[in-house]
């Protein structure tokens, strides 16, 4: 049989995800929460972004979902507690939200599942709409907004959240969470979401207010105990996790830092200084070590070549260490107040053991590790009414490519297959879908397809082959080497799409008729 691509072009903008977690190409990476999902080249994320590659911590995360093992997790940021929680039979929960904009499709399902499978492995599970978003960011009527919030419940459900177990919510009728929001309202100014977020004096306030309700989810599994948290998202999401990290870390009672002398220094200094600590104990082993050898030494170091911003913090670093002259530099972990009441110090001084030194709003202990320090703050934090927040994790799929190419979009009906699709029409789109095909079947067996470049073979890995490895990797594996036509592969897929449809709108059926039992409201009476 003869396949060619079916519109003759390269899918352009982001290519089917090549499933080594290094992929892609082209530009520059932006990443907007309110956007056009794509990216050009995952790659970029890690140098530029600061995101973690999942490969790293692939082998110890227990049962790796199969999301996990083929790449479509292709990231995370401080995923590593979530897994030890996991490893260890501790407490931990997963939290993910959708903007109720439209039916939900095969790019949601994704999340769904993540969210069902930290589930399954024993985590709290939280579902959330953001209604209050796609009202103020999006523009959705209050009744677009419920009907849909109803079908990517039922969707969520159907895929096997236990109800029970975890929790469902909207942003607009959760007061903890509104009230959280509030508070951490308090920490963010808008001059820090004009930075992150390119808000501008035009940016509505209620749309600002959408962003501080977001940080609140993040946080709220923690709102009874912190635990750590994993936010399964797309890596468009990646300005609020940041954000809601930093904002966990401004609400804190105390703050844990590193530290060599009595003095205050920022991060770039505090490196320097250690550098000189870790080079001069080296060279001396039997000395004390003092500020002030410390700054001869790097005096020693100036370089030629640095630049202004190295150069002036070399200068502090200096100055500071000469300040302090004879004091022995001696590593310790300091522990700064934030927002602490005079009784919570008191009560942090008095749960430090070991060598301690307290000033007016900190204190130096040479007996803890940063680690353990961190812990003593936490729970003086808690015991005094405190919320100890962790820093909230995340974890990142890649986008879907569209069925046509370029990307899945939920306006582009014949790009994505929404799960409230007929199955007749599901395997419709997926017979007219672009491959990663030759122009003939005879280059096909001779050069072998491109599964890299195939929106179908994506179908397989992300989706269709669910569990099966070996079906992914045969599929792979028999188009890379020319011996499947896009023709019968095509025809499977769309078999297999319309099955999983039937499949999952029987599970919507079933639960549409109990949805009256769960504890969640689908006719908002805001307007
Ligand atoms: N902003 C998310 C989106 O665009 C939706 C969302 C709201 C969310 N709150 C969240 C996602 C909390 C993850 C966690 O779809
Ligand atoms: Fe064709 Fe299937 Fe290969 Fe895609 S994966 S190029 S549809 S044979």
């Amino acid at each position: 049989m003869t396949r060619e691509r079916s519109d003759g072009e390269t899918p352009d903008g982001e290519t089917a995800g090549e499933l080594a977690t290094d992929g892609g190409t082209v530009d520059d990476v932006a990443l907007d929460p309110w956007g056009s999902s794509t990216v050009s080249d995952y790659r970029k994320l890690f140098e530029q972004f600061g995101i973690e590659q999942f490969d790293e911590i692939l082998d110890s995360v227990p049962d790796a979902h199969y999301l996990m093992r083929r790449g479509v997790i292709f990231g995370h940021r401080d995923y590593r507690p979530v897994v030890d929680a996991m490893v260890n039979d501790e407490p931990f929960a997963a939290l993910s939200g959708f903007m109720p904009t439209g039916d939900p499709h095969i790019g949601h399902k994704l999340v769904f599942d993540e969210i069902i499978w930290h589930q399954q492995q024993g985590g709290d599970a939280y579902g959330l709409i953001a209604d209050l978003e796609a009202h103020s960011a999006r523009g959705l009527s209050w009744d677009e907004i419920d009907e849909h919030a109803r079908n990517y419940i039922l969707s969520l459900l159907a895929l096997g959240f236990d109800p029970e177990e975890g929790e469902l919510y909207r942003q607009s009728t959760n007061r903890e969470v509104q009230d959280l929001a509030f508070e951490l309202g308090i920490e963010a100014n808008f001059s820090e979401f004009a930075a992150i977020y390119d808000f501008d004096g035009e940016t509505d306030v209620s749309h600002m207010q959408s962003v501080v309700t977001q940080m609140a989810d993040i946080l709220y599994p923690q709102l009874d105990e912190p635990k750590p948290t994993v936010i399964p998202v797309g890596p468009d999401q990646d300005p609020h996790v940041r954000l809601a990290r930093d904002l966990a870390a401004r609400v804190s009672f105390f703050g844990v830092t590193e530290a060599y002398a009595s003095f205050e220094a920022d991060p770039a200094e505090r490196e320097l200084i250690g550098e000189a600590y870790d080079t001069l104990s080296e060279r001396h082993p039997e000395e004390t070590i003092r500020c002030s050898d410390a700054a001869t030494h790097l005096e020693n170091e100036r370089e030629p070549g640095a630049t202004d911003v190295e150069a002036t913090t070399l200068d502090t670093a200096i100055t500071l260490l000469k300040e302090a002259g004879k004091e022995p530099l001696r590593p310790r972990t300091r522990i700064v107040v934030r927002n602490a009441t005079d009784e919570a110090f008191e009560a942090l001084i008095e749960a430090v053991e070991g060598e301690k030194r307290v000033y007016d709003a900190h204190i130096d202990t040479f007996d803890l590790t940063k680690t353990e320090a961190e812990q003593i703050a936490r729970e003086v934090e808690i015991e005094n009414g405190g919320y100890g927040f962790l820093p909230p994790s995340s974890i990142y799929h890649r986008f879907m490519t569209g069925l046509t190419g370029g990307k899945m979009s939920s306006s582009i009906p014949a790009s994505h297959i929404s799960l409230l699709d007929d199955p007749d029409t599901g395997y419709d789109k997926v017979k007219s879908a672009t491959t990663g095909g030759r122009e003939t079947a005879e280059k096909q067996r001779e050069l072998g397809g491109e599964p890299d470049e195939c929106p179908v073979y994506e179908l397989y890995a992300y989706l269709l082959a669910h569990d099966d490895d070996e079906l992914a990797k045969q599929v792979y594996d028999e188009c890379a080497n020319g011996e499947r036509l896009c023709g019968d592969c095509k025809e499977q897929a769309a078999r297999l799409m319309e099955q999983f449809l039937e499949n999952h709108q029987e599970k919507r059926d079933e639960w549409a008729d109990k949805l009256d039992e769960l504890d969640i409201e689908f006719d908002s009476d805001r307007r």
